[in-house]
């Protein structure tokens, strides 16, 4: 049995009186509830003390939004892997899609960073999706075969199994446009066969499978009661604390 992951990436929102506000407030909505779902909070780099201090004894995990390939030295503007550790992080996001359009991120940089986070300790929520030109040319599956194959490429069975992939459509991030949940499960069907077919079945009913792209409290629980969706990556909604809250409480 699969336990669901909802985690927020923020992007690049919330400064650390913002950052305060928020996790106060997600601390808050979370009380007393009883959580089927383990949850995550992605701020910026700039809020993850702050937010290591805030969540100490909640349910709240923490993960960072980006990592180095390397560990450290003359790498201008990066953070590494064992700096994430020391601020709390358990979990990386690798390889999103805007990491892919606006810093010319390839599967290749991405393999490499979910491998030094695997390597680290770390789990990575690794990101695959086709943009809207791919579906309308009806090549989505070959494209999420192609993108999974190249971001796995080398790590161990176990190393697959402790990873999280991140489904998400280009199409429906900050779009409003949600996939269907015939369409998210489709793509997620197709993750897991890859999956199945480069290490077993076993492996690939181990591995969660985050859905992401303009999910929303009144769209949550249709996703998440699919077989193959188990869990969220929020953008948008995880920003105001109620609204993440009902998505974690739909599970
Ligand atoms: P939205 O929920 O704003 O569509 O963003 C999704 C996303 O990119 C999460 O990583």
């Amino acid at each position: 049995m699969r336990t669901k992951v909802i985690a927020g990436n923020w992007k690049m929102n919330n400064d650390i009186t913002q950052t305060t506000e928020l996790i106060n407030g997600l601390k808050a909505a979370l009380a007393g509830k009883s959580l089927n779902a383990t949850v995550v909070v992605c701020p910026p780099f700039t809020s993850l003390g702050t937010a290591q201090q805030l969540i100490a004894g909640s349910v709240i995990t923490l993960g960072a939004q980006d990592v180095s390939l390397y560990d450290s030295g003359a790498y201008t503007g990066e953070v590494s892997v064992g700096m994430l550790k020391a601020v709390g992080c358990t979990y990386v996001i690798v390889g999103h899609s805007e990491r892919r359009q606006y810093h010319g991120e390839t599967n290749e940089i991405i393999n490499q960073k979910a491998k030094k986070v695997l390597a680290g300790g770390l789990i990575p929520i690794i990101c695959v999706g086709e943009t809207l030109q791919e579906r309308e040319q009806n090549i989505t599956d070959t494209v999420l075969t192609t993108q999974t194959t190249g971001v796995l490429a080398g790590l161990t069975a176990e190393q697959v199994e402790r990873s999280i992939i991140a489904y998400e459509p280009v199409w429906a991030i900050g779009t409003g446009k949600t996939a269907t949940k015939e369409q998210a499960e489709q793509a997620h069907v197709v993750i897991r066969s890859v999956i199945a077919s480069l290490y077993s079945p076993a492996t690939a009913d181990k591995v969660v499978i985050q859905y992401g792209g303009s999910v929303k409290a009144d769209n949550a629980k249709e996703l998440l009661s699919q077989p193959n969706i188990d869990g969220a990556l929020v953008g948008g909604a995880c920003l105001k604390a109620d609204s993440f809250a009902s998505i974690i409480t739909a599970v």
